[in-house]
């Protein structure tokens, strides 16, 4: 097993990659709190792992509200006595507007989801880790992180962000025994078209361009796996960088 007896919170994992990740990481030892707004569902997965002999415990939260995060860390410490692997993987997509487009509360809303959530709960593990000396942070980015034809100008100044924050706490603290790595999915197969309101019709015509060479879509036990060698020691050199898996869709541009 590669997580055994690690004790590990995975945001957003009551559906998609988070599901998976949540799944895999108890099926490789790790006790985990399975943390999503959709508390029913993040139940669901964490009866899920118990009935297949894992240990996971579900908890209801709103990565936007800074009382859940700091609820959510304290989850994992309350019940499993610490935490070792931090996955920040919730997410929204917005409606694809380009900047002209933009309005000010989806804006606020899509970083507050995708970028804030990610800083407020880094910051409140790292005390943790920098006790222990010891800690692995694995964000959920977006090949959106690093494109600017993928999603609406808010997602992809949101996940831009993320990617900074992973370089610079990757940076930080990589004498401290911290590692903070990303993933940069591509099209995955979940549920998060649900999150796009209202599509802008210009912007998502001009992302259809790139959309047109997408190679295949992924399935998000593919995006698991790269969180799962994120996460184990077989990654121990790797820190503050960008994985992407996308299929080889941006190997083109
Ligand atoms: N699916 C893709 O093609 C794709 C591509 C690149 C990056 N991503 C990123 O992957 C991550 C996971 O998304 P997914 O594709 O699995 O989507 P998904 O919609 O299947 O899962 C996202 C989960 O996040 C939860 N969530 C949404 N808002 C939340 C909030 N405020 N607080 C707590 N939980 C919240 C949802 O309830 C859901 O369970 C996201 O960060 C997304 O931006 C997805």
């Amino acid at each position: 097993m590669r997580l055994k007896d690690k004790v590990a919170v995975v945001t957003g994992a009551a559906s998609g990659m988070g599901k998976a990740i949540a799944e895999l990481y108890a099926t490789e030892g790790a006790k985990v709190v399975v943390s999503d707004l959709n508390i029913e569902g993040a139940q669901a997965v964490a009866d899920g792992i118990k009935a297949a002999g894992g240990e996971a415990v579900a908890v209801k939260t709103n990565v936007a509200d800074s009382g859940d995060i700091n609820t959510m860390i304290d989850t994992a410490v309350n019940t499993y006595g610490t935490l070792d692997i931090l996955v920040n993987n919730a997410g929204i997509m917005d409606n694809m507007a380009a900047i002209g487009e933009v309005e000010d509360e989806r804006w606020d809303l899509i970083f507050d989801v995708n970028t804030k959530a990610v800083m407020r709960a880094i910051r409140k593990a790292i005390p943790i880790f920098l006790e222990k000396g010891n800690g692995v942070i694995v964000n959920t980015a977006s090949t959106g992180g690093f494109s600017g034809a993928h999603a609406g100008a808010a997602y992809t100044a949101s996940k831009h962000a993320v990617i900074g924050i992973t370089k610079n706490t990757g940076f930080m603290y990589a004498q401290k025994g911290i590692r903070c790595n990303a993933i940069a999915p591509g099209a995955t197969m979940t549920n998060i078209s649900a999150s796009i309101k209202n599509v802008d019709e210009f912007g998502a015509s001009r992302t259809k361009v790139t959309q047109g060479v997408i190679p295949r879509v992924g399935q998000p036990e593919e995006i698991a796996q790269v969180a799962l060698f994120l996460a184990s020691d077989e990654s121990s050199f790797v820190n503050g960088t960008v994985v992407s898996a996308d299929g080889g869709w941006t190997a083109g541009f």
